[in-house]
């Protein structure tokens, strides 16, 4: 049968409400049939570079016959059984192991969930459960920051640092505030002669002590902020937090949710600034989006709380999917392939590429305002009216939108906010594809601004 797609598109645009649904966004709708490594087929049979791995997640690149081969061998086998208290599974058993061998030190214990909010709620509710285990049943709220991105269920969408997403769903969930990023472009509140890291470290501090320690629970950042802007913090901004979750008892939740799985150019992206978190949040890169998977990793100390509390006061979380066995054979099968490949290694040699490209061609351009990059393959090109006092364009001038599409034009697909157009592509993109981006960007800048 050979699928129409006017057709299709009318049924779309009919049925199918999709994520941040508008349907002017949504006129000419692209329907894609087909990905091969860092390269996308649309039902037109038009080819396109995915400049952001899906939705910064398909890692490994698209196309993977052991992925499939991987799911299928164990759906034939066992595709599901719960995982709740008393049962378990063995590739859930083998991959909690193996994340384990991977991030971080000190942690010590996965829960798995079906994705990145999921993933988020899981890590505020174990901050209050394990104060709660320790006495402390008011160390309740959450701080986050300005221009994050942590998803958007209640809760998540209540940490996440972004006013659109809230506005057709308020009121928020109490008892999560946000703070000014790490932003050195455009830092907030600097005082003279600090870092923007010295400054958004301070920022954290001074919320902890206006609340109260003995009110907050947990600080969750996004070690390179995502679909607020590929945020680059200063490399004190870190250690500085962790300092200062230390200093009041405030556990720190990393949300690695685009950073994680080599996308930084290491496992996991904190080790860039040899600092560790409490709880880590994964997600996209774990499965490299071929089937949903997510989690969190805890640290020993509340492993040890959670098998510690009597039955009664047990860690009442839970979902369906935690632990699905096709999902967890999936995300087994990728973090070997990602080990094979090296692509931490990868990723951090075509993303020092990546970032000198995209300087050498944008550096001196008289609207661009900033480009981030150069960890990995995570960069940033941050458009501007004028340079000089970094004006950003009028909203109405859709500057941002305007090169997306010119891009697109040019064969190469990715994402914006605002004048921030974002690079994530996956991790096996090659040379020349890399080149290929940053040629489209410059062209389509120009086409946009005549400069
Ligand atoms: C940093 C970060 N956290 C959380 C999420 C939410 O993940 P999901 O869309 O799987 O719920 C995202 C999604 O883009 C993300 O980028």
């Amino acid at each position: 049968m050979t699928l129409d797609p006017a057709v299709l598109v009318k049924e779309d645009q009919d049925h199918l409400i999709h994520p941040l649904h508008h349907p002017s966004d949504h006129l000419e709708p692209m329907i894609y049939v087909r990905g091969r490594g860092a390269v996308l087929t649309d039902i037109q049979g038009r080819e396109y570079i995915d400049g952001l791995a899906g939705l910064w997640n398909v890692n490994v690149g698209h196309g993977r016959e052991e992925l499939a081969q991987a799911a299928a061998t164990q759906m034939s086998e066992l595709a599901y059984y719960s995982g709740y208290s008393g049962s378990s599974n063995v590739p859930a058993i083998q991959l909690a192991s193996k994340l384990i061998s991977l991030a971080y030190s000190n942690l010590r214990a996965v829960f798995f969930t079906s994705g990145g909010a999921e993933s988020n709620e899981s890590a505020f509710k174990t901050a209050r459960f394990y104060w709660k285990a320790q006495g402390k049943p008011d160390k309740v709220k959450i701080i986050a920051r300005t221009l994050s991105y942590h998803g958007v269920t209640l809760q998540a969408m209540s940490a996440t640092g972004m006013p659109p997403y809230w506005k057709m769903f308020e009121p928020r969930v109490p008892n999560f505030l946000h703070i000014p990023t790490c932003y050195p472009y455009r830092q907030e509140g600097a005082r003279p002669g600090e870092t923007a890291g010295q400054t958004a470290a301070r920022l954290l501090e001074e919320a902890i002590l206006r609340e109260g320690a003995d009110t907050v629970a947990a600080f969750i950042a996004e070690p390179i902020h995502g679909g607020g802007g590929v945020l680059y913090p200063t490399d004190d901004y870190f250690p500085l937090v962790r300092q200062v979750c230390d200093r009041h008892d405030v556990l720190f939740i990393a949300d690695e949710v685009i950073t994680g799985f080599c996308r930084t150019g290491r496992w996991f992206a904190l080790e860039h600034w040899h600092v560790q978190p409490d709880i880590l949040s994964f997600a996209k890169g774990v499965s490299s989006g071929y089937l949903p998977l997510g989690g969190i990793m805890v640290s020993k100390a509340i492993k040890e709380t959670m098998d510690s509390v009597k039955p009664d006061d047990r860690w009442m979380h839970a979902y369906t999917y935690s632990g699905h066995p096709t999902c967890c054979a999936v995300g087994l099968k990728n973090v070997e392939i990602m080990e094979r490949e090296r692509l931490w290694e990868r990723a951090a040699t075509l993303g020092t590429r990546l970032h000198e490209g995209l300087k050498a061609a944008l550096g001196d351009h008289p609207h661009v305002g900033d480009i981030r990059g150069g960890k990995g393959l995570l960069a940033a090109v941050e458009l501007v009216e004028d340079r000089g006092s970094k004006a950003s364009f009028a909203a109405d001038k859709k500057v941002g939108n305007r090169v997306i599409q010119e891009m697109t034009k040019r064969g190469i697909i990715t994402r914006n906010r605002l004048d921030h157009i974002f690079f994530s592509p996956p991790l096996v993109i090659t040379e020349a594809q890399v080149d290929r981006l940053v040629s489209a960007t410059r062209d389509a800048v120009k086409a946009v601004t005549g400069k």
